[in-house]
Protein backbone atom coordinates (compact mmCIF):
# COMPACT_ATOMS: atom_id res chain seq x y z
CA UNK A 1 0.00 0.00 0.00
CA UNK A 2 1.46 3.51 -0.45
CA UNK A 3 3.66 4.93 2.39
CA UNK A 4 2.49 7.98 4.34
CA UNK A 5 4.19 7.72 7.65
CA UNK A 6 7.43 8.47 8.24
CA UNK A 7 10.42 6.26 8.18
CA UNK A 8 10.75 3.81 11.02
CA UNK A 9 13.56 4.34 12.69
CA UNK A 10 13.09 3.47 16.46
CA UNK A 11 11.86 -0.43 17.98
CA UNK A 12 8.29 0.48 18.70
CA UNK A 13 7.62 2.35 15.10
CA UNK A 14 6.51 -0.27 13.64
CA UNK A 15 4.46 -1.74 16.23
CA UNK A 16 2.45 1.45 16.59
CA UNK A 17 1.98 1.96 12.62
CA UNK A 18 0.95 -1.77 12.75
CA UNK A 19 -1.88 -0.85 15.07
CA UNK A 20 -3.02 2.64 13.30
CA UNK A 21 -2.98 0.95 9.98
CA UNK A 22 -5.35 -1.86 11.49
CA UNK A 23 -7.65 1.12 13.22
CA UNK A 24 -7.15 3.01 9.60
CA UNK A 25 -8.28 0.02 7.40
CA UNK A 26 -11.13 -0.92 9.88
CA UNK A 27 -12.68 2.24 10.03
CA UNK A 28 -12.24 2.28 5.83
CA UNK A 29 -13.76 -0.92 5.50
CA UNK A 30 -16.78 0.32 8.22
CA UNK A 31 -17.44 3.39 6.21
CA UNK A 32 -17.50 1.84 3.09
CA UNK A 33 -19.97 -0.59 4.14
CA UNK A 34 -22.11 1.73 5.99
CA UNK A 35 -22.32 4.66 3.53
CA UNK A 36 -22.42 2.25 0.87
CA UNK A 37 -25.21 0.03 2.50
CA UNK A 38 -27.08 3.46 2.68
CA UNK A 39 -26.54 4.55 -0.66
CA UNK A 40 -28.33 1.49 -2.11
CA UNK A 41 -30.75 0.76 0.42
CA UNK A 42 -32.02 4.64 -0.62
CA UNK A 43 -31.74 3.59 -4.50
CA UNK A 44 -33.25 0.92 -3.96
CA UNK A 45 -35.79 1.10 -1.49
CA UNK A 46 -36.99 4.69 -3.11
CA UNK A 47 -41.06 5.97 -3.81
CA UNK A 48 -41.46 4.79 -7.32
CA UNK A 49 -44.19 6.47 -9.94
CA UNK A 50 -45.87 8.00 -6.86
CA UNK A 51 -47.15 5.01 -5.44
CA UNK A 52 -46.39 3.86 -1.77
CA UNK A 53 -45.34 0.70 -1.82
CA UNK A 54 -45.53 -1.17 1.74
CA UNK A 55 -42.66 -2.96 3.25
CA UNK A 56 -42.98 -6.26 5.01
CA UNK A 57 -42.88 -5.84 8.62
CA UNK A 58 -40.31 -7.31 10.59
CA UNK A 59 -39.78 -8.26 14.27
CA UNK A 60 -36.39 -8.34 14.95
CA UNK A 61 -33.34 -10.68 14.98
CA UNK A 62 -31.53 -12.25 18.10
CA UNK A 63 -29.07 -13.56 15.76
CA UNK A 64 -28.37 -10.32 13.91
CA UNK A 65 -28.31 -8.36 17.18
CA UNK A 66 -25.75 -10.74 19.04
CA UNK A 67 -23.41 -10.39 15.80
CA UNK A 68 -23.52 -6.81 15.83
CA UNK A 69 -22.65 -6.64 19.68
CA UNK A 70 -20.05 -9.35 20.13
CA UNK A 71 -18.15 -8.55 16.90
CA UNK A 72 -17.30 -4.68 17.07
CA UNK A 73 -17.37 -5.47 21.05
CA UNK A 74 -14.13 -8.30 19.75
CA UNK A 75 -12.46 -5.66 17.58
CA UNK A 76 -12.71 -2.77 19.97
CA UNK A 77 -11.18 -5.47 23.04
CA UNK A 78 -8.45 -5.93 20.00
CA UNK A 79 -7.48 -2.65 19.83
CA UNK A 80 -7.22 -1.37 23.21
CA UNK A 81 -5.72 -4.42 24.11
CA UNK A 82 -2.71 -3.56 22.25
CA UNK A 83 -3.03 -0.11 22.52
CA UNK A 84 -2.23 -0.30 26.29
CA UNK A 85 0.33 -3.38 25.61
CA UNK A 86 2.30 -0.85 23.38
CA UNK A 87 2.33 1.79 25.47
CA UNK A 88 2.99 0.47 28.09
CA UNK A 89 6.46 -0.66 26.07
CA UNK A 90 6.92 3.21 25.15
CA UNK A 91 6.71 4.01 28.53
CA UNK A 92 9.18 1.22 29.88
CA UNK A 93 12.08 2.28 31.84
CA UNK A 94 15.08 0.82 31.09
CA UNK A 95 18.08 0.11 32.82
CA UNK A 96 20.69 0.91 30.34
CA UNK A 97 19.09 4.18 28.95
CA UNK A 98 20.90 7.13 27.51
CA UNK A 99 19.73 9.75 29.89
CA UNK A 100 19.56 13.16 28.27
CA UNK A 101 18.48 16.90 30.29
CA UNK A 102 16.09 18.52 27.56
CA UNK A 103 15.03 22.12 28.12
CA UNK A 104 12.24 23.81 26.48
CA UNK A 105 12.59 27.77 25.87
CA UNK A 106 10.88 29.98 23.59
CA UNK A 107 11.52 28.98 21.03
CA UNK A 108 14.75 26.56 21.52
CA UNK A 109 15.44 22.91 22.79
CA UNK A 110 18.58 22.77 24.83
CA UNK A 111 20.55 19.12 25.82
CA UNK A 112 22.92 18.48 28.31
CA UNK A 113 24.09 15.01 28.86
CA UNK A 114 25.87 13.61 32.24
CA UNK A 115 29.41 14.27 30.60
CA UNK A 116 28.63 18.33 31.01
CA UNK A 117 28.40 18.34 27.02
CA UNK A 118 25.81 20.76 26.36
CA UNK A 119 24.08 21.84 22.96
CA UNK A 120 20.84 23.28 21.58
CA UNK A 121 18.70 22.33 18.91
CA UNK A 122 20.95 19.52 18.16
CA UNK A 123 21.21 16.22 19.77
CA UNK A 124 23.11 13.05 19.35
CA UNK A 125 22.20 9.37 20.49
CA UNK A 126 24.08 6.15 19.82
CA UNK A 127 22.17 3.32 17.82
CA UNK A 128 20.28 0.59 19.33
CA UNK A 129 20.86 1.98 23.00
CA UNK A 130 17.44 3.15 25.02
CA UNK A 131 17.15 6.72 25.28
CA UNK A 132 15.52 8.44 27.72
CA UNK A 133 14.93 12.25 27.76
CA UNK A 134 14.03 14.52 30.83
CA UNK A 135 12.38 17.41 29.88
CA UNK A 136 11.46 20.59 31.66
CA UNK A 137 10.34 23.90 30.17
CA UNK A 138 11.58 27.32 31.34
CA UNK A 139 8.39 29.35 30.17
CA UNK A 140 5.12 27.66 28.66
CA UNK A 141 3.87 24.48 27.46
CA UNK A 142 5.48 22.93 24.57
CA UNK A 143 5.45 19.51 23.16
CA UNK A 144 8.66 17.22 21.94
CA UNK A 145 7.42 15.02 18.37
CA UNK A 146 10.52 12.81 17.19
CA UNK A 147 7.71 11.69 14.44
CA UNK A 148 10.26 9.20 12.98
CA UNK A 149 10.88 7.61 16.61
CA UNK A 150 6.92 8.15 16.64
CA UNK A 151 6.84 9.88 19.94
CA UNK A 152 5.59 12.40 21.61
CA UNK A 153 5.63 14.14 24.75
CA UNK A 154 4.09 17.43 26.36
CA UNK A 155 6.98 19.55 28.26
CA UNK A 156 5.70 21.44 31.06
CA UNK A 157 7.19 24.37 32.98
CA UNK A 158 6.11 23.00 36.16
CA UNK A 159 7.10 19.15 36.33
CA UNK A 160 9.50 17.07 34.35
CA UNK A 161 7.90 14.80 31.86
CA UNK A 162 10.32 11.61 30.48
CA UNK A 163 10.13 10.43 26.63
CA UNK A 164 11.76 6.87 25.78
CA UNK A 165 12.64 5.51 22.57
CA UNK A 166 15.41 3.08 21.55
CA UNK A 167 16.93 4.52 18.14
CA UNK A 168 17.20 1.20 15.26
CA UNK A 169 18.95 2.77 12.40
CA UNK A 170 21.58 5.54 11.93
CA UNK A 171 20.42 9.06 10.29
CA UNK A 172 19.48 12.29 11.07
CA UNK A 173 15.74 12.86 12.29
CA UNK A 174 14.09 16.38 12.73
CA UNK A 175 11.93 17.07 16.32
CA UNK A 176 9.17 19.15 15.71
CA UNK A 177 7.48 21.41 18.73
CA UNK A 178 3.80 20.87 18.78
CA UNK A 179 1.88 22.41 21.17
CA UNK A 180 1.58 26.35 19.74
CA UNK A 181 3.85 28.37 21.92
CA UNK A 182 3.74 31.56 20.26
CA UNK A 183 5.59 33.62 17.67
CA UNK A 184 8.14 31.39 16.69
CA UNK A 185 6.53 28.01 17.10
CA UNK A 186 6.84 26.68 14.08
CA UNK A 187 11.09 27.48 13.99
CA UNK A 188 10.99 25.76 17.44
CA UNK A 189 12.99 22.81 15.44
CA UNK A 190 15.89 20.60 16.98
CA UNK A 191 17.93 17.61 14.69
CA UNK A 192 18.19 14.18 15.92
CA UNK A 193 21.63 12.70 15.25
CA UNK A 194 21.50 8.76 15.56
CA UNK A 195 24.96 7.55 15.02
CA UNK A 196 27.61 4.63 15.63
CA UNK A 197 28.31 3.84 19.27
CA UNK A 198 32.29 4.90 18.59
CA UNK A 199 30.99 8.04 17.16
CA UNK A 200 29.20 8.74 19.40
CA UNK A 201 31.82 8.59 21.83
CA UNK A 202 33.91 10.71 20.19
CA UNK A 203 31.52 13.56 19.61
CA UNK A 204 30.15 13.41 23.58
CA UNK A 205 33.43 14.10 24.79
CA UNK A 206 34.41 16.18 21.64
CA UNK A 207 35.46 19.48 23.93
CA UNK A 208 37.03 21.21 21.11
CA UNK A 209 34.58 23.76 20.87
CA UNK A 210 34.77 25.14 24.71
CA UNK A 211 38.40 25.05 23.96
CA UNK A 212 38.07 27.32 20.87
CA UNK A 213 34.83 29.48 22.23
CA UNK A 214 38.21 29.88 25.32
CA UNK A 215 40.19 31.65 22.92
CA UNK A 216 37.86 33.87 20.73
CA UNK A 217 37.64 37.56 21.71
CA UNK A 218 34.52 38.71 24.11
CA UNK A 219 32.69 39.69 20.96
CA UNK A 220 33.34 36.21 18.98
CA UNK A 221 31.62 34.09 22.39
CA UNK A 222 28.81 36.80 22.59
CA UNK A 223 28.01 35.93 18.69
CA UNK A 224 28.02 32.57 19.68
CA UNK A 225 26.19 32.92 22.68
CA UNK A 226 23.82 34.97 20.45
CA UNK A 227 22.73 32.00 18.52
CA UNK A 228 22.82 29.56 21.39
CA UNK A 229 20.64 31.22 24.17
CA UNK A 230 18.07 31.76 21.27
CA UNK A 231 18.43 35.73 21.03
CA UNK A 232 18.57 35.37 17.36
CA UNK A 233 15.01 33.92 17.36
CA UNK A 234 13.46 37.74 17.86
CA UNK A 235 16.53 40.02 17.69
CA UNK A 236 17.43 39.92 14.16
CA UNK A 237 20.70 41.38 12.94
CA UNK A 238 19.37 42.26 9.11
CA UNK A 239 18.05 45.36 10.63
CA UNK A 240 14.54 44.01 10.72
CA UNK A 241 12.73 44.66 14.38
CA UNK A 242 9.59 43.39 14.02
CA UNK A 243 9.62 41.05 17.30
CA UNK A 244 12.41 42.67 18.59
CA UNK A 245 14.76 45.60 18.61
CA UNK A 246 17.10 44.78 16.32
CA UNK A 247 20.73 44.12 17.74
CA UNK A 248 22.44 46.32 14.82
CA UNK A 249 23.59 49.64 15.65
CA UNK A 250 21.69 49.16 18.76
CA UNK A 251 24.51 50.20 21.65
CA UNK A 252 24.49 53.68 22.19
CA UNK A 253 21.22 54.77 20.87
CA UNK A 254 18.57 56.53 22.69
CA UNK A 255 15.43 54.42 22.96
CA UNK A 256 11.42 55.53 23.87
CA UNK A 257 10.30 53.44 26.01
CA UNK A 258 6.57 52.19 26.42
CA UNK A 259 6.23 54.64 29.89
CA UNK A 260 6.79 57.51 27.87
CA UNK A 261 10.12 58.10 29.08
CA UNK A 262 13.56 57.54 27.51
CA UNK A 263 17.37 55.50 27.98
CA UNK A 264 20.60 55.38 26.38
CA UNK A 265 21.27 51.68 25.73
CA UNK A 266 24.63 50.94 27.75
CA UNK A 267 25.91 47.92 29.23
CA UNK A 268 23.77 48.80 32.27
CA UNK A 269 20.34 48.96 30.12
CA UNK A 270 21.54 45.54 28.34
CA UNK A 271 21.94 43.72 31.43
CA UNK A 272 19.17 45.19 32.68
CA UNK A 273 17.11 43.82 29.97
CA UNK A 274 18.72 40.68 29.71
CA UNK A 275 17.74 39.51 33.39
CA UNK A 276 14.84 41.53 33.37
CA UNK A 277 13.17 42.20 30.41
CA UNK A 278 9.81 43.93 31.48
CA UNK A 279 11.66 46.54 33.68
CA UNK A 280 11.92 49.11 30.77
CA UNK A 281 10.23 48.01 27.53
CA UNK A 282 10.99 50.12 24.01
CA UNK A 283 7.97 51.85 22.67
CA UNK A 284 6.10 49.39 20.25
CA UNK A 285 6.79 46.34 21.29
CA UNK A 286 4.70 44.13 23.92
CA UNK A 287 5.73 43.04 27.19
CA UNK A 288 5.83 39.67 28.43
CA UNK A 289 7.49 38.52 25.44
CA UNK A 290 10.83 38.06 26.04
CA UNK A 291 11.44 35.03 29.04
CA UNK A 292 13.81 36.40 32.04
CA UNK A 293 17.18 35.24 31.17
CA UNK A 294 17.92 35.44 35.25
CA UNK A 295 19.67 32.44 36.77
CA UNK A 296 20.68 31.41 33.33
CA UNK A 297 23.38 33.48 32.08
CA UNK A 298 26.40 33.86 33.66
CA UNK A 299 28.34 37.47 34.96
CA UNK A 300 30.33 36.54 31.36
CA UNK A 301 28.03 35.37 29.20
CA UNK A 302 26.13 39.05 29.78
CA UNK A 303 29.51 40.76 29.17
CA UNK A 304 30.37 38.49 25.79
CA UNK A 305 26.91 39.31 24.45
CA UNK A 306 27.35 43.19 25.46
CA UNK A 307 30.21 43.11 23.85
CA UNK A 308 28.57 41.26 20.69
CA UNK A 309 26.05 43.90 20.84
CA UNK A 310 28.96 46.76 21.07
CA UNK A 311 30.31 45.29 17.56
CA UNK A 312 27.52 45.78 15.76
CA UNK A 313 27.77 48.96 15.96
CA UNK A 314 31.75 49.78 16.32
CA UNK A 315 33.26 47.27 13.92
CA UNK A 316 32.91 48.95 11.29
CA UNK A 317 34.92 52.07 12.77
CA UNK A 318 37.16 50.17 13.98
CA UNK A 319 37.95 48.46 10.82
CA UNK A 320 38.15 51.64 9.28
CA UNK A 321 40.28 53.08 12.04
CA UNK A 322 42.86 50.07 12.20
CA UNK A 323 46.04 50.96 10.46
CA UNK A 324 46.83 49.48 7.29
CA UNK A 325 49.54 46.74 6.86
CA UNK A 326 52.99 48.88 5.93
CA UNK A 327 53.24 47.51 2.05
CA UNK A 328 56.94 47.93 1.92
CA UNK A 329 57.14 45.67 5.34
CA UNK A 330 54.91 43.17 3.77
CA UNK A 331 56.59 42.80 0.30
CA UNK A 332 59.91 42.26 2.38
CA UNK A 333 58.39 39.18 4.08
CA UNK A 334 59.09 35.75 2.24
CA UNK A 335 55.38 33.86 0.99
CA UNK A 336 55.45 31.80 4.16
CA UNK A 337 55.78 34.67 6.77
CA UNK A 338 52.91 36.65 5.03
CA UNK A 339 50.90 33.31 5.39
CA UNK A 340 52.01 32.51 8.72
CA UNK A 341 51.02 36.53 9.62
CA UNK A 342 47.43 35.53 7.84
CA UNK A 343 47.05 32.60 9.48
CA UNK A 344 47.11 34.36 12.61
CA UNK A 345 45.31 37.52 11.67
CA UNK A 346 42.43 35.64 10.05
CA UNK A 347 41.86 33.46 13.02
CA UNK A 348 42.54 29.96 11.34
CA UNK A 349 44.64 29.96 14.48
CA UNK A 350 41.10 29.65 16.73
CA UNK A 351 40.34 25.95 14.89
CA UNK A 352 43.62 24.88 13.20
CA UNK A 353 46.62 23.81 15.49
CA UNK A 354 50.26 23.63 14.61
CA UNK A 355 51.63 20.94 16.42
CA UNK A 356 48.98 18.09 15.78
CA UNK A 357 46.52 18.65 18.29
CA UNK A 358 42.73 18.84 17.59
CA UNK A 359 40.44 21.69 18.01
CA UNK A 360 37.83 22.30 15.69
CA UNK A 361 39.45 21.47 12.36
CA UNK A 362 42.17 18.79 11.59
CA UNK A 363 45.85 20.24 12.83
CA UNK A 364 47.95 21.92 9.93
CA UNK A 365 50.80 19.78 10.90
CA UNK A 366 52.26 18.18 8.29
CA UNK A 367 48.65 18.90 6.37
CA UNK A 368 50.20 19.38 2.54
CA UNK A 369 50.30 16.72 0.65
CA UNK A 370 48.34 14.18 3.33
CA UNK A 371 46.01 12.07 2.01
CA UNK A 372 42.70 12.81 4.00
CA UNK A 373 38.98 11.12 3.92
CA UNK A 374 36.38 13.36 3.69
CA UNK A 375 33.10 12.71 4.41
CA UNK A 376 31.44 11.91 1.41
CA UNK A 377 34.08 8.50 1.56
CA UNK A 378 36.26 10.20 -1.26
CA UNK A 379 40.01 9.88 -0.46
CA UNK A 380 41.98 13.28 -1.29
CA UNK A 381 45.26 14.87 -0.97
CA UNK A 382 45.75 18.51 0.15
CA UNK A 383 47.65 19.86 -2.04
CA UNK A 384 47.51 23.16 -3.61
CA UNK A 385 43.82 23.04 -5.46
CA UNK A 386 42.41 20.88 -2.32
CA UNK A 387 43.90 23.83 0.17
CA UNK A 388 42.76 26.75 -1.89
CA UNK A 389 39.23 25.27 -2.52
CA UNK A 390 39.06 24.39 1.21
CA UNK A 391 39.75 28.04 2.37
CA UNK A 392 37.56 29.65 -0.11
CA UNK A 393 34.48 27.28 -0.30
CA UNK A 394 35.36 25.53 3.02
CA UNK A 395 31.95 23.53 2.95
CA UNK A 396 32.95 21.75 -0.39
CA UNK A 397 34.94 19.14 0.67
CA UNK A 398 35.41 18.31 4.67
CA UNK A 399 37.04 15.88 6.09
CA UNK A 400 36.03 13.18 7.80
CA UNK A 401 35.08 13.46 11.29
CA UNK A 402 35.01 16.65 11.55
CA UNK A 403 32.07 19.66 11.62
CA UNK A 404 31.31 21.85 8.57
CA UNK A 405 31.93 24.87 10.71
CA UNK A 406 34.58 26.79 9.00
CA UNK A 407 33.12 30.01 7.37
CA UNK A 408 33.83 30.65 3.43
CA UNK A 409 36.30 32.55 3.02
CA UNK A 410 35.34 33.61 -0.73
CA UNK A 411 35.97 37.33 -1.36
CA UNK A 412 37.88 37.92 1.89
CA UNK A 413 41.41 36.98 0.69
CA UNK A 414 42.60 37.28 -2.69
CA UNK A 415 44.54 35.19 -4.51
CA UNK A 416 47.93 35.52 -4.03
CA UNK A 417 46.95 35.88 0.31
CA UNK A 418 45.69 32.28 -0.67
CA UNK A 419 48.67 31.26 -1.90
CA UNK A 420 50.42 32.77 0.91
CA UNK A 421 49.14 30.61 3.06
CA UNK A 422 49.78 27.41 1.46
CA UNK A 423 53.12 28.07 0.97
CA UNK A 424 53.29 29.07 5.03
CA UNK A 425 51.53 25.45 5.17
CA UNK A 426 53.85 23.59 3.56
CA UNK A 427 56.67 24.56 5.98
CA UNK A 428 54.02 23.31 8.79
CA UNK A 429 55.51 19.49 9.40
CU1 LIG B 1 7.49 25.37 21.64
CU2 LIG B 1 5.66 25.37 20.13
Amino acid sequence: MFNFMPEQASEIASNIDWLNSLILWLSVFFTVAIVGAMVYFAVRYRRRDGVDHETPRIEGSNALEAVWTIVPTVICVFIAYYGVAFYAQMREEKANALEINVWAQKWKWDFEYASGKKTTAEFYVPVNRPVKLIMKSRDVLHSFFLPAMRVKRDVLPSAYNALYFTPIKTGVYQTFCTEYCGMEHSGMLATLHVVSQAEYDRWVNDRSEEIALSRVTPAERGEKLYNQKGCNACHKLDGSSAIAPSFVKLFGRNEQLADGTSVTVDENYLQESILHPNAKIVKGYPPNLMPAFEGQVSDDEIQALEAFIKSLTTAKQEQAAAAPADPAALAGMSPADRGKKLYNEKVCVTCHSLDGSRIVGPSFKGVYGRKQKITTGQEIVADDAYIKESILNSAAKVVEGYPPAMPAYQGQLSDAEVSDIIEFLKTVK
